[in-house]
């Protein structure tokens, strides 16, 4: 199982400081979520976020970008060297535009990784599911952190692994949105390889304690 702190919910004043914390509690990716104001209401960070992140952290970088436009997006951040570009499927208008959104990213040498929202159908990301590292399951509302979890990801969960393992693909699931202690523990049990967690984690004392119920230690 693979740990992604999101930084959304980290102290903005001392990204630094919030990368060395998910390293010292045994995260392997750092999940970096990218808003443009228009795929979603809010806006956080564009490419030049990376300048801080390239020379402050070795772990994973997790890009996920919830934007329009992600062909655009996505080739940005992988020249900016992220090593996963994750857009999502919604953004993209059909499965051809899909398919440049991925050569974009990979064309600067990241790995891509496609999501989809709480109501988009599990089925609509089967055709990707070959050419992707990872499928991100939206397991709340783009947009923003400390939502509840929605129950109904969990058999999406489901779903794709048995999908993912019953062709031999290689791809991974990440799951984002509402992750704590206890549904942390249930997506594991669906199926599920990488979590992702932000108001959990960061902003609490015993951030190591939460760290190891998510690692299940
Ligand atoms: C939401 C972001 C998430 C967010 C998760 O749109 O994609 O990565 O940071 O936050 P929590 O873990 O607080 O639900
Ligand atoms: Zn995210």
């Amino acid at each position: 199982m693979i740990l992604a702190p999101s930084i959304l919910a980290a102290d903005k004043a001392d990204l630094p400081g919030a990368f060395k914390l998910a390293k010292r509690i045994g995260a392997k990716y750092l999940h970096i979520d990218i808003m443009d104001g228009k795929f979603v209401p809010n806006t956080t960070w564009d490419e030049s976020l990376m300048d801080i992140v390239n020379p402050n952290t070795d772990l994973v970088k997790d890009v996920h970008i919830m934007v329009e436009k992600p062909w655009e997006w996505g080739s940005r951040f992988a020249k900016k060297g992220a090593d996963i570009v994750t857009f999502h499927l919604e953004a993209v208008e059909d499965f051809r535009q899909g398919l440049e959104t991925i050569a974009a990213i990979e064309k600067d040498g990241a790995e891509a990784g496609i999501s989809i929202k709480p109501n988009t159908a599990v089925e609509e990301v089967f055709p990707y599911l070959p050419l992707v590292k990872l499928v991100l399951v939206m397991s709340v509302e783009p947009g923003k952190g400390g939502q509840k979890f929605i129950p109904e990801s969990l058999e999406k969960i489901k779903t794709l692994r048995h999908h993912i393992d019953a062709n031999g693909y290689n791809c991974l699931i990440e799951v984002d949105g509402g992750i704590n202690g206890e549904t942390g523990k249930m997506c594991l049990e669906a199926g599920a390889d990488i979590l992702v967690a932000g108001s959990y984690l960061y902003g609490h004392e015993d951030i190591k304690e939460r760290a190891k119920a998510l690692l299940g230690k």
